[in-house]
């Protein structure tokens, strides 16, 4: 294992911000890991994945590890069902790709999600009516400061809306090192209902669609509106889709009656981010190097070189707007470091 010093890590997340790790390894095996951990025990540690899921904002005076460990296995399989455990450095679409290959059903609207296996629980990652929570089984991670192994079933996950107990009362203490899934070999229940999904599909002239149409239909859209990480840097999502009480609601819709909502329960309602930000006059602004994502508003961007604060200030100035003008104030998807 290689250990590098003053490391750029612009290559490793998905922004593409280029700041410093003042110590670096990638770890490819859990003795690797193991070691590493037990050699900087007293010492702040930081965990960097696929890095899609964060806005770097300062250099990283610390050791920072890489979790490359691959790997994809089947573990048991039965007339319908199969299990697999993949290791958490597996590139997730990858993933994807394998179970369409395998004819696995279960993740096939989960295509293009940029990001490694292992941090695809932290956020409960989701697209096109699927979230992650609903095939994986378990998850293997190491406890940092004991070095020991927990296995978290799905119910010890706390899964939310692109939340989980990694990100609440379990945060920053475990590295996972392995997630599991449950996959239909046949019989696939196939998720079509979101409308671009069943559009694309139509368009197609496909009514009868397997897992690979379906991932197909799934990288089409996303190719249609999410800018590729190897191009424009971005982090998906910045924000949450927030959730409002129907009271709210109600009086928003009287001066926007054509506001898009989901509803949650009587009670709540749900409005994509994306609308707000686009009605507050942010689709495709840029200042600098940092953006707004022209095709989709909820995705900020990074032309080139902008910095993390860069970033951060058009976040902030979309978050005082939006309280301002429809009293909302968003939470923030991505971690900001
Ligand atoms: N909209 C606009 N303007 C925009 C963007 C969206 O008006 O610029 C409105 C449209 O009315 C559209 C609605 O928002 O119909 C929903 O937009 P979209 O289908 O693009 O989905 P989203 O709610 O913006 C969420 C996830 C995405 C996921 C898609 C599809 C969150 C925070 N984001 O976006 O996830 O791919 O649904 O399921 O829940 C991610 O988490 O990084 C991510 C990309």
């Amino acid at each position: 294992m290689k250990i590098e010093y003053n490391k750029s890590l612009k290559k490793y997340n998905t922004f593409g911000i280029d700041v410093i790790a003042s110590e670096f390894a990638a770890i490819t095996s859990e003795s690797e890991l193991d070691t590493m951990l037990a050699k900087n025990n007293k010492n702040p540690i930081f965990i960097l994945s696929g890095g899609s899921n964060m806005l770097l904002t300062e250099n990283l005076d610390m050791l920072v590890l890489h979790i490359a460990i691959k790997g994809i296995a089947v573990t048991e399989t039965s007339e319908k069902h199969v299990s697999v455990s993949v290791n958490a450095g597996e590139n997730w679409h990858d993933f994807v790709q394998y179970c369409i290959k395998n004819n696995y059903g279960g993740v096939e609207n989960l295509s293009l999600i940029p990001g490694y296996v292992g941090s695809a629980p932290i956020q409960n990652i989701g697209a096109y009516g699927v979230e992650l929570k609903d095939t994986m089984t378990s998850c293997e991670a190491i406890h940092i400061t004991t070095r020991k192994k927990h296995i978290f079933l799905n119910k010890d996950c706390k899964f939310g809306y692109r939340n989980s107990i990694f990100k609440n009362d379990a945060k920053g203490e475990y590295i996972i090192t392995k997630v599991t899934f449950r996959l239909t070999k046949k019989e696939h229940i196939l998720n079509t209902s979101y409308g671009a999904i069943e559009n694309a599909l139509a368009d197609q002239g496909i009514t009868k669609p397997t897992i690979k149409d379906v991932s197909e239909a799934v990288i089409a859209i996303r190719k249609s509106k999410l800018p590729d990480p190897s191009q424009i840097g971005n982090s998906g999502s910045f924000f949450k889709n927030p959730v409002v009480d129907i009271n709210h609601f109600t009086k928003l819709q009287k001066t926007y009656p054509n506001i898009p909502f989901y509803k949650i329960n009587e009670e709540h309602i749900k409005i994509p981010a994306g609308w707000l930000i686009e009605k507050s006059g942010f689709k495709g602004k840029r200042w600098g190097d940092a953006g707004v994502h022209k095709k989709q508003a909820l995705v900020l961007v990074n032309y080139d070189n902008a910095t993390g604060n860069e970033i951060l200030n058009v976040s902030k100035k979309i978050l005082t707007e939006i309280k301002e003008k429809f009293d909302i104030l968003l939470e923030t998807e991505v971690n900001i470091i």
